[in-house]
């Protein structure tokens, strides 16, 4: 605006200094932190054993603090934990997935929080209860990625408890989870073939997640199975393609006639056999995905 106008409008100016005004005086509430929580912390913080027992799911976790003690003072945001950790003041700098870290006005709303005295603001829903799909409604990646980002990613991430992901296999985002260019975890429409429905049933051993138990209970487990059932649905709903041929590792017990924990495998003379293994075997298995759905099996091998 040139700054010859500017005299002429007295009430612009007014509007928005008491527009600036009434913004200063909203508190800053744990309603305004909890998405930034959700999304960037509560993939290791919560959880039936959470780093220093510091759960960062709800605000009466949050307020109860680690097994330190309490992470923030009322009144001061600088002498607090919490911000130090934000910050890096105090390492490891939080979130530990970072960088990226958290943005200088994400933090800053966690300062004026706890200047303002750690108002609560409206009752959020816990995030750590999945939205379960409506009668009829397909299961979609909304539903099943808090049980991920709860109790996967917080190994299965690029730098997780265990340094960098086991195996490589991130379960932070969609397309880590579907991706198949090294091998398919998940098959969309193949619970059997894939084999991050194997781990968390215990199939396919150690068992998932590896800090279990508690492992996933049934209700959970056969929510995972429908989404991968029904195609392996983003959020949106559209199911995911798995390119044909794409390789897979599977473990489980093998039983007579081919097939592995119910899953028929497909072998052909360039299947190579490994130390001929017998029903009642645990065996490893590595395969390609066919056009059909079906799994051609290149090795097989006991365990
Ligand atoms: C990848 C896992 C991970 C993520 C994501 C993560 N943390 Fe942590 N956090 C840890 C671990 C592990 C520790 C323990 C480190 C140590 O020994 O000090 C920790 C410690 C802390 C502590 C120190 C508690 C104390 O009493 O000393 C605070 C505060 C904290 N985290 C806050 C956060 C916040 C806030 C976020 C999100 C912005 C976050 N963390 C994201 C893993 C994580
Ligand atoms: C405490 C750390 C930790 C947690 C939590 C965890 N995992 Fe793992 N995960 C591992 C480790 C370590 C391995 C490698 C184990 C092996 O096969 O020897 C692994 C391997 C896997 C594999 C095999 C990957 C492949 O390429 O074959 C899958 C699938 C998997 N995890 C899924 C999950 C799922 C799903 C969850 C959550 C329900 C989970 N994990 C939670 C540590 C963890």
């Amino acid at each position: 605006m040139p700054a010859a106008v500017l005299p002429r409008w007295p009430l612009y100016w007014l509007v928005l200094l008491v527009a600036n005004q009434s913004q200063g005086q909203t508190p800053v509430t744990y309603g305004d932190l909890a998405p930034i929580l959700h999304s960037r912390c509560v993939l290791c913080h919560a959880g039936p054993q959470p780093p220093l027992d510091l759960a960062l799911d709800s605000l009466e976790h949050l307020l109860s603090g680690s097994r330190r003690g309490p992470i923030v003072k009322p009144g001061d945001a600088e002498g607090s934990e919490l911000i130090q950790r934000l910050k890096g003041s105090s390492l490891p700098r939080m979130p530990m997935t970072g960088p990226p870290y958290l943005g200088d006005e994400q933090i800053e709303l966690f300062e004026r929080w706890i200047n303002d005295g750690l108002q609560p603001g409206p009752t959020i829903s816990p995030a750590t209860t999945p939205a379960r799909p409506a009668a009829g409604e397909p299961v979609n990646y909304s539903h099943v990625e808090p049980l991920f980002t709860l109790r996967c990613a917080k190994c299965h991430s690029a730098s997780g408890l265990l340094g960098s992901a086991p195996e490589g296999y991130i379960l932070a985002s969609y397309a880590e989870v579907i991706r198949s260019d090294e091998r398919a975890r998940v098959v969309p429409g193949a619970p059997e073939a894939s084999e991050l429905v194997r781990r968390i049933r215990g199939q396919a051993r150690p068992r998932m997640p590896h800090d279990g138990p508690p492992f996933f209970d049934d209700e959970d487990i056969a929510l995972i199975v429908a989404w991968v059932q029904q195609g392996a649905r983003d959020a949106q709903g559209i199911p995911a393609v798995l390119p044909a041929g794409s390789k897979v590792r599977l473990h489980g017990t093998l039983e007579p006639n081919w097939t592995l924990d119910g899953l028929p495998l497909q072998l052909s003379p360039a299947t190579r056999i490994d130390n001929a293994p017998q029903p009642g075997d645990y065996v490893q298995v590595r395969g390609r995905t066919q056009r059909d759905g079906t799994l051609s099996v290149e090795r097989i091998r006991p365990r």
